[in-house]
């Protein structure tokens, strides 16, 4: 190649990096205390859920945009261009230049890294959808140069996230968010997820989620096949009934700091989410022998007077959550009775944190 061509070249590289943008977000995970299962087409849930953000396990996410009308779309994760997982985002990618137009004019590298191992029983989806969400609306934002304001932005962002995966669009906020409508909470929406802070007595402000390990194997259910096993769930509409009844426990039992109410409502989510899953067509059966065994040392603990209960998305690990004031005397429970149950006597202790926060302010 001659001299003018490479200077040709490197202009041409010069030009196209000073056009980059560049932003980095960071999302939590969540756990749900009432559970969302089963969702409508358009990813709309069946009944409401409820839940609170994590603090450790988050996801951090760094989006690179350079004009590219020819290839344009995402072109790489994590620096991979043939990452299994792109072609999984492709129907998500479909949606979000639907809803932002703008963004189809770009070539966007992502770069995504979790705390937390996909194995560890925790929601990677929620975090991972949540922080791509809150960070593609920004990139438009930057783009176009129209800065919404900020409860717009967390709204919008829920509602994209919520397309990725259902319950992510309760991690971009901090604390305890409501998805799915209820004509009891004004302002609650199947399309997106609602900051309910405000109503959360203090002494729920900082529970923690102390989450014990039974097997760090592969789901043996996708989420998507159980939700699509509701359509047709003998008992579908007495789970919805359920699920409203149990909004209004939860929203009494947390205005009014009641943990005995808000242990039980709680458990029997968790247990109602297991019956429907193993009640469901194939008959799914998620817990261990060791869950079973954790659950019943958990509820006996309670009633000799420890403030804990359990709850359980779908897989085998248990989340026991108590409050800040009991962090001391469940350290010693959970070395004295749980961990020698849990796989590789592994427990992640986590507790309620913020919702999604951009990282580079300066990009
Ligand atoms: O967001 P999805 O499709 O992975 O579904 C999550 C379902 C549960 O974790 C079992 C319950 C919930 O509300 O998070």
């Amino acid at each position: 190649m001659e001299i003018s061509a490479i200077q040709n070249e490197i202009k041409n590289w010069k030009s196209k990096l000073d056009k980059e943008i560049s932003t980095s977000w960071r999302s939590p995970s969540n756990i749900a205390l009432l559970k969302y299962w089963g969702k409508r087409q358009g990813q709309l849930p069946l009944n409401p859920s409820l839940s609170f953000s994590l603090s450790e396990a988050h996801t951090t996410t760094k989006l690179t945009a350079v004009p590219d009308a020819i290839n344009a779309g995402i072109s790489s994760l994590n620096k991979d261009i043939y990452h299994p997982f792109l072609n999984k985002i492709h129907p998500y990618w479909q949606y979000v230049i639907n809803e932002i137009p703008l963004l189809q004019h770009y070539s966007i590298a992502i770069e995504t890294e979790n705390t937390f191992p996909h194995s560890a029983g925790i929601a990677s989806s929620a975090s991972g959808f949540s922080a791509l969400a809150t960070a593609l609306l920004d990139l438009a934002q930057m783009l176009s140069g129209n800065k919404l304001a900020k409860e717009d932005f967390y709204k919008n962002a829920s509602s994209l996230a919520r397309m990725g995966s259902g319950s992510a669009c309760r991690s971009v906020y901090g604390g305890f968010t409501l998805w799915g409508k209820s004509s009891e909470w004004p302002g609650s929406s199947d399309l997106y997820a609602i900051d309910i802070n405000a109503m959360i007595h203090p002494s729920f402000r900082q529970l923690h989620d102390a989450i014990l390990l039974v097997s760090a194997k592969e789901k043996s259910l996708s989420s998507s096949h159980g939700h699509s096993l509701m359509n047709e769930h003998p008992f579908a509409a007495g789970r919805l009934l359920q699920a409203n009844n149990h909004l209004e426990l939860f929203r009494k039992a947390l205005a009014e700091g009641d943990l005995e109410l808000l242990s039980q409502i709680s458990e029997n989510e968790a247990l109602s989410l297991h019956a429907l899953i193993m009640s469901s067509k194939g008959g799914s059966i998620l817990l261990e022998p060791s869950s079973l065994v954790l659950i019943q040392r958990i509820r006996a603990a309670r009633q000799k007077g420890l403030a804990v209960f359990f709850t359980i998305d779908a897989g085998p690990n248990i989340h026991m959550i108590y409050p800040e004031s009991e962090k001391e005397k469940l350290a010693a429970f959970i070395h004295d009775e749980l961990s020698d149950i849990c796989q590789e006597n592994k427990v992640i202790f986590d507790f309620c944190g913020k919702g999604a926060v951009k990282m580079n302010e300066n990009v």
